[in-house]
């Protein structure tokens, strides 16, 4: 980065440390890279893609502050070697491009590793796989494994402060306790690793804020809302990362919205107040209705309105989705010209200026501090305490 355009991040930095109920990250997901994930490694460019910089471009000069890049375990850590610290440098290397397009420009990236909490096989995702630390499948990968492998992405991202660290898309359907202790090894592994950046929390029942209080599976899996808060972080800079979808199983997959948001959103909403915790809605979309673009903008009234919510991304944006009735992609996605000038945009427009090259943090913890920690950012060093 050159010095003036450093220099001018920092003055752009210092005149936007968020206040207190605000949307600090705000943005879209670029999904891709993990497509097609019954081939594997795949061919980047057509099987798989995680941006295209020219959408980029425009997110970023619309404003956006944030873009969630998902990646595929299985292409990253081949099934060869395992889920490990051993890497396939050439994915590796097309990742870290797209994540540096977005970060060199003072916008943080998520790096989401989207898996479902299972690593081995992804053919059929969210259901195939063995899940990881399933001591009863001998297939499976353990939470070491998983923690072997934050621990080597993070080292890799040390020292680019606008990365956001995403332990896992979507657990679901298995033990919550489980979720937790990978959870918490991944967070050990990325701090003993000397990262300091943001870490998303995942809970079980594919993250579903709507139901973070409620049994999480049909085994009558423990909520989340019982088990989460023994999350330990020794940097005390996480958030919960949580998925809403406004359809009639919060699935994702139908055009028509029938679901109570933001109103469902009311119990998560005071667990968090009364632990004092934060969260991400990493992943959330609605079709094209009026009711859905009503749903979605009241969703997102609410979020502004509770300082819990520290920032979102919306599903979704990516270079291969081609007419997906959710993609956003500028000039192909059908929702490009409907939801994103109609709902999202004016949103968007109203948060600026954004924190752009801060440390991705979970709060605010006084202008002081957030003045040094985006200068810290923008200038990708610790100043002495
Ligand atoms: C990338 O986006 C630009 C502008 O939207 C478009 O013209 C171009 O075809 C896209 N490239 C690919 C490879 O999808
Ligand atoms: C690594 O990834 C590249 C790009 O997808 C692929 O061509 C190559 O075969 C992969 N190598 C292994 C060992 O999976
Ligand atoms: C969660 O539990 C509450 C209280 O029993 C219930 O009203 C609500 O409908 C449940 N939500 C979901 C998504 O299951
Ligand atoms: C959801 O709506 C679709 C039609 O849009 C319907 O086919 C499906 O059965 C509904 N699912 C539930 C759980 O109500
Ligand atoms: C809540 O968390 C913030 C940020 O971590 C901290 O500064 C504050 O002291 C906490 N408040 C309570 C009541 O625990
Ligand atoms: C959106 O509108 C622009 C011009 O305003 C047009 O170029 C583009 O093709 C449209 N995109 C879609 C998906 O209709
Ligand atoms: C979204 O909500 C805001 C605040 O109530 C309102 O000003 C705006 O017009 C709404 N946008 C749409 C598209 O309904």
């Amino acid at each position: 980065m050159l010095f003036s355009r450093a220099a001018s991040l920092v003055l752009a930095a210092l005149q936007t440390v968020p206040s207190a109920a605000e949307i600090i990250f705000a943005g879209v997901n670029s999904a891709g890279g993990e497509f097609a994930q019954q081939i594997l490694p795949g061919a980047f460019g057509t099987d798989y893609r995680f941006i295209n910089e020219s959408a980029i471009d425009f997110f970023l000069n619309a404003g956006v502050n944030t873009i969630r890049v998902t990646f595929l375990l299985e292409r990253m850590c081949p099934l060869e070697t395992g889920l490990g610290s051993t890497f396939n440098e050439t994915y590796f290397g097309e990742f870290e491009k797209a994540v540096n397009y977005i970060t060199m420009q003072g916008a943080y990236a998520v790096l989401d590793a989207h898996n479902y909490m299972r690593y081995n096989d992804p053919s059929m995702q969210p259901q195939s796989g063995s899940i990881i630390g399933d001591s009863s499948d001998p297939q499976a990968a353990t939470a070491e494994d998983l923690a072997e492998f934050w621990s080597e992405l993070s080292t890799r991202f040390l020292s680019n402060p606008n990365v956001i660290f995403g332990i896992m898309n979507e657990p679901h359907d298995m033990p919550t306790e489980l979720v937790l202790a990978n959870d918490q090894a991944v967070i050990n592994a990325i701090r003993s690793a000397g990262a300091q950046q943001l870490i998303l929390v995942p809970g079980n029942g594919f993250a579903g804020a709507q139901r973070w209080l409620n049994e999480t599976c049909d085994q009558g899996c423990t909520p989340n809302a019982e088990v989460m808060t023994a999350i330990q972080d020794p940097e005390n800079n996480f958030a919960f990362d949580m998925h809403l979808y406004f359809d009639n199983d919060t699935s994702g997959t139908h055009e028509e919205c029938t679901l109570a948001a933001p109103n469902n959103l009311i119990p998560v909403t005071n667990w968090l107040a009364e632990n004092n915790y934060t969260a991400f809605l990493s992943e959330f979309g609605a079709g094209s209705t009026p009711t859905c673009s009503e749903t979605l903008n009241n969703t997102i009234n609410w979020m502004e309105d509770h300082s819990q919510f520290i920032g979102w991304t919306y599903w979704a944006a990516g270079p291969l989705w081609g007419d997906y009735f959710l993609s956003v992609e500028p000039g192909v996605g059908p929702q490009a010209n409907t939801t994103w000038p109609e709902v999202l945009e004016p949103h968007i427009r109203s948060y600026q200026p954004m924190q752009r090259c801060g440390v991705s943090s979970s709060g605010t913890n006084g202008v002081f501090d957030g003045a040094i920690k985006a200068l810290e950012g923008c200038l990708g060093l610790r100043l002495p305490a």
